[in-house]
């Protein structure tokens, strides 16, 4: 059971007695409770700001629906004008500078934090008012490491509604991306789980339970459906109390949810930490919010996949899998862009030591078959993922796929390096004027051997039986051609952004 304590509500007594002991004096007309109405900007939904005097200054909490209280850096009044900071937990943000002075019996304040700004008014309010609208925090759980629960043994296969969709999806579309999964043959090349990303949650009821929302009637009777097919069902949520998208997150509902989600027959679960990453800054906080969810998800007991999506903070790798986790992403978000893909495969796909059996490094899902990068850009893209053993989730529309996307995404033997029974994650062992080449070591003592022109212009590559960690090459096979090479080939011409991938075998070094 979560412990809810109320950390403002001691505090407030405290600085109350503070606050009159100093008004005698001097204390400014800033000071008390400031409420905002419902026409400030939905993101971060800033709701109240409280200014205390303390001592010789003042401490204050800005309260947000994203972010919960988050607290008012460096509060300095002067000239009847409160200055401060703001942070969400963001690195890539700086600290902004707020403002907030009075307009008449009115506080009007301006200020940033990510992409939302404020500059609106607020009416003062009561020690009353505040209570109701102050934010619950809940603790997080004391350190514990999970078992292994066996799933995940190679990397999930299968499809998520983000890359294409967005959050404009529903129930339909994913029924009929479900059909296009069986009769396209991609369900029996391997690709199983149907995930639904942000944007299926609606509001929760008085008993605290999450509902989905109109575009979802019964996800129940979704996973029914989805189950009738041989596939399973995934969905995604946020430790904060906010998704990414804005849509409502499991903060203070974590065991529900999680018990929510087993109620319907839901197979998979990715967490995102977006709002989340206000109220989880440190390594150490981050990683007890996912093994919160991760405890949840156990104690279901119910066979679910466990994704974490916290952009590769805190060293995820090294405690992915003992929160639970069966793959944790290691980057920011994949574009449908060769360079944003080419960033996070190339260089972003995490520590290869904590890849394996049952967890894996994630640099995010497929874009292959959404247009933005020519076939051999997207040859690129599934040979990178096949060889860093990445978990392969399509992300485009399966009902309107074209051969050319089909014959990426299905092919048996590139599938098969992905999913190999080793599950080393392969890396580079030679980088050389935009040429790469990649070796990943297979069952059974074959190498999968994958050359990259990571240039714009065609380029011939060189190898040798040495780069595969072999003395001399006996067979060597061309995967995306489907045919063997002659035995002594050691070079290969590729086209600009283009890939090969063989598999070759030989004695070794
Ligand atoms: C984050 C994740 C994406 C996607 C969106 C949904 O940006 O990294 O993969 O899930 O949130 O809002």
């Amino acid at each position: 059971m979560v412990m809810r304590y109320f950390p403002m509500a001691g505090v407030s007594l405290l600085a109350a007695l503070a606050l009159s002991a100093c008004q005698s004096q001097q204390a400014s007309p800033l000071a008390g409770v400031w409420l905002f109405g419902k026409e400030v900007q939905d993101f971060p939904g800033v709701r109240m700001i409280e200014i205390k005097a303390q001592g010789d200054g003042y401490t204050g909490t800005m309260t947000t629906d994203w972010y919960g209280p988050m607290p008012m850096k460096d509060l300095a009044v002067k000239d009847g004008v409160a200055t401060f900071g703001i942070f969400n937990g963001n690195a890539r943000v700086p600290v902004k500078t707020w403002t907030a002075r009075l307009d008449g019996d009115k506080l009007h304040v301006t200020g940033e934090v990510w992409y939302g700004k404020l500059d609106n008014d607020a009416v003062r309010g009561s020690q009353a008012d505040a209570e109701k609208r102050r934010f619950h925090l809940t603790a997080l759980p004391p350190y514990a490491e999970l078992k292994p629960d066996g799933l995940a043994q190679t990397p999930p296969m299968g499809w998520s509604s983000w890359n294409k969709f967005a959050d404009h999806i529903d129930d339909k579309t994913v029924r009929e991306i479900a059909d296009a999964m069986v009769s396209s043959g991609l369900r029996d090349a391997g690709y199983r789980y149907i995930n639904i990303d942000d944007g299926w949650q609606g509001q929760r009821g008085a008993d605290g339970q999450i509902r989905p929302n109109s575009r979802f009637p019964d996800m129940k009777s979704l996973a029914d459906y989805v189950h009738g097919k041989g596939l399973k069902l995934g969905i995604y949520s946020s430790p904060g109390p906010k998704t990414c998208a804005g849509y409502e997150g499991s903060y203070g509902h974590i065991q529900q949810d999680a018990a929510t989600y087993a109620a319907w027959g839901i197979d998979y679960l990715k967490y995102d930490l977006c709002s989340g990453e206000a109220f989880y800054q440190s390594a150490e906080q981050i990683r007890a919010s996912y093994q919160e969810m991760g405890q949840a998800l156990r104690a279901t007991g119910r066979a679910i996949v466990y994704s974490l999506c916290e952009y590769g903070r805190g060293d995820v790798g090294s405690w992915g899998r003992n929160v639970g986790g069966h793959l944790w992403r290691t980057t920011g978000d994949i574009e449908d862009k060769y360079q944003v893909m080419a960033k996070l495969g190339f260089d972003g796909n995490g520590s290869p030591q904590h890849a394996g059996p049952g967890g894996w490094n994630d640099p995010d899902m497929l874009e292959v078959g959404n247009g933005g990068m020519s076939v051999e850009e997207y040859r690129t893209h599934m040979t990178l993922w096949a060889m860093s053993a990445a978990p392969l989730l399509m992300g485009h529309d399966l009902r309107n796929m074209d051969r050319q996307t089909a014959s990426l995404l299905e092919n048996p033997e590139v599938i098969a390096i992905d999913q190999d029974a080793l599950g080393i994650q392969g890396q580079a062992v030679r980088k050389e004027d935009g040429a790469e080449i990649w070796v990943k070591p297979l069952a059974g003592g074959a190498v999968a051997l994958a050359l990259f022109n990571r240039t714009d212009k065609p380029q011939s590559i060189e190898f040798s039986a040495k780069d595969a960690g072999l003395r001399q090459l006996a067979t060597l096979r061309d995967l995306w051609a489907h045919q063997a090479l002659a035995a002594d080939t050691r070079h290969i011409t590729l086209p600009a952004h283009g890939a090969a991938l063989l598999k070759v075998s030989g004695n070794a070094l």
